[in-house]
């Protein structure tokens, strides 16, 4: 693997560029009429427009020779390469590996990983599809209707991100359901209104070990031993873990039990038996169709150049506005309601990622890392938060996703979706100036002492970042597209930083407090000697208030 670069090609550009005003979008589009031509890539039927951007051919220019000293390329091919590239866990970050179709074999501690791949891809298509058509049934004999997922953090966000966007493939005669926290009203409203009879459990955990998963899933199987008795638990559950001997501990069949490798990351890793809530619903054609898109961007990552490269650029921009213009959040907002809990998806794949302070080699990163991701479907975001995209005083470079074809029947709502989004872009990109309004509300009637008032309130600066995705539609190729984009747009920048994208100990420390704590909050009388002043006072409070 190449060795570290801590982040230097970044430290000398940000020198260079430092003090320079930045590319004037609006202008560029004025002196330019060929801009969106010079400033979008096209693959298949999925465009991705970069041409609203602070960028001009120099700039961009820089920012491609960044990803090349910052050994990018060297960095990717090791990833792919199935090199030990998560250095801190010792191991590969392989994901690319589920969604391989190349027929060529992919070496992992000098095995190929590939029929392993294989054989337990087949195995979830075998049982999902037993589920489906109602030849694997609950302990009464009838099918199953409803299929519950118990996992957090990437054993819950993706397969739940995904079921509901792909709602218009699902089988008609099951419902998923995701359960994630910890707190017991997200079981039990779940559980309330199922059939014993005819619900499924998936115990979705790379660990096996993790506190909210285990804690619901143990509830989950009270709720089946109490609905239908003990011997019913092996009809009701199945797991997915890369700990299979946690996994029969817990008493859930071998044959329905489905592994996964550790080189799969928790937030990349929807493409593994973790997806299983998902091919249940879509059924395994069409998973096959999420992952080949997914490879589909994976042959595009490796083969384009840096400037023709949607991963790349997405990086690059990303870098950009975090390191060069000092910008720290990034807004993502699809216009598709179906894609409500991408933003959400994407939090957890960049944040947990790219929130880091060191270098590959512990040493301090010098540069801002992650930024902070954020959104919520349009055209609903238009009416909370876009006034602050629009006329804030940090510009929040924003990601629109919008099909040209929608998913339901009616195409006046898709129109008017579409206009809107396209409108958000281009009102952010052009603004409004002070003359512009004043003339408007002059030419509206307006006497001049009252323009002079209004006018500094109706300005929008203009010149505020956003790239555009536009493809055909929602359907299961284009999500594996997408989400591929976003992994290699994390890996891209992190490269750049020269951090490692693929570990999250940042999650730890919580992790082991709460577990201290969970003695002295369950008993009453358990001392707070040692506990910091807040800690004991809140539960000291809380202890008054339980009691
Ligand atoms: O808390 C962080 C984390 O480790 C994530 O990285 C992971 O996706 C999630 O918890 C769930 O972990 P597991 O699949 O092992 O239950």
């Amino acid at each position: 693997m190449t060795g570290s670069t801590n982040g230097a090609a970044l430290t000398a550009l940000q020198k260079e560029l430092d003090g320079q005003t930045p590319v004037s979008i609006r202008e560029a589009f004025v002196n330019d009429p060929e801009r969106f031509g010079r400033f979008h890539v096209k693959l298949d039927d999925l465009v991705f427009d970069f041409s609203k951007h602070r960028l001009d051919a120099a700039l961009l220019a820089k920012l491609v020779q960044l990803a090349k000293d910052s050994g990018v390329e060297a960095k990717r091919d090791a990833m792919f390469a199935g090199e030990p590239f998560n250095s801190t866990e010792g191991r590969a970050a392989l994901h690319t590996a589920l969604r391989n179709f190349s027929g060529q074999p992919i070496m992992a501690d000098g095995a190929d990983v590939m029929p392993e791949v294989t054989a337990t891809r087949a195995k979830v298509a075998a049982f999902a599809s037993g589920i489906r058509d109602g030849s694997i049934a609950g302990a009464t004999g009838k099918a199953i209707t409803d299929v519950v997922n118990i996992g957090i953090g990437g054993s819950d966000l993706g397969p739940a991100m995904a079921a509901k966007a792909l709602t218009p493939y699902s089988s008609p005669r099951l419902r998923t359901h995701f359960v994630s926290n910890v707190d017991g009203a997200d079981i039990g409203d779940t559980v309330k209104g199922l059939d014993p009879a005819t619900t499924l459990f998936i115990v979705s955990s790379k660990t096996f070990t993790t506190l909210e998963t285990m804690t619901n899933a143990q509830s989950a199987r009270d709720w089946i031993v109490k609905g239908l008795g003990e011997d019913a638990v092996k009809h009701h559950f199945a797991a997915v873990s890369t700990k299979l001997d946690l996994v029969r501990k817990f008493g859930i069949e071998e044959d329905r039990v489905f592994g996964f490798k550790d080189w799969v990351g928790g937030r990349y890793s929807i493409w593994s038996s973790i997806g299983l809530a998902l091919v249940i619903a879509i059924g395994p054609a069409q998973f096959e169709q999420f992952l080949r898109g997914g490879f589909e961007i994976d042959q595009h990552f490796r083969t384009a150049p840096i400037e023709a490269n949607i991963p790349m650029l997405m990086g690059l921009i990303g870098v950009l506005y975090r390191d060069i213009q000092g910008i720290s959040t990034q807004a993502v907002i699809p216009y598709d309601q179906r894609l409500a809990r991408f933003p959400a998806y994407l939090q957890q794949l960049d944040m947990e990622s790219n929130g880091k302070s060191v270098h590959r080699d512990g040493s301090p990163v010098t540069a801002e890392t992650g930024p902070i991701v954020w959104g919520e479907p349009g055209t609903n975001g238009q009416h909370a938060f876009f006034q602050l995209i629009h006329q804030g005083t940090e510009p929040v470079p924003v990601d629109f996703l919008v099909a040209a074809e929608p998913t339901e029947a009616d195409p006046h709502h898709h129109d008017l979706l579409l206009a809107n989004c396209f409108a958000q872009s281009q009102a952010l990109m052009q603004g409004r100036s002070l003359d512009e309004v004043s003339a408007q509300l002059t030419k509206g009637g307006m006497p001049a002492d009252e323009v002079r008032r209004l006018a500094p309130h109706k300005v929008f600066s203009g010149d505020r970042p956003s790239s555009t995705f536009l493809y055909r539609k929602l359907d299961p190729r284009t999500l594996g597209r997408l989400i591929a984009c976003y992994e290699h747009r994390v890996f891209t920048m992190a490269a750049i930083w020269d951090t490692n994208p693929f570990d999250q100990w940042g999650v730890e420390l919580g992790k082991e407090l709460a577990s201290k704590l969970v003695p002295i909050v369950s008993d009453p009388r358990a001392s707070t000697e040692g506990l910091d002043s807040s800690t004991a006072g809140l539960v000291a409070h809380r202890r008054a208030l339980a009691r």
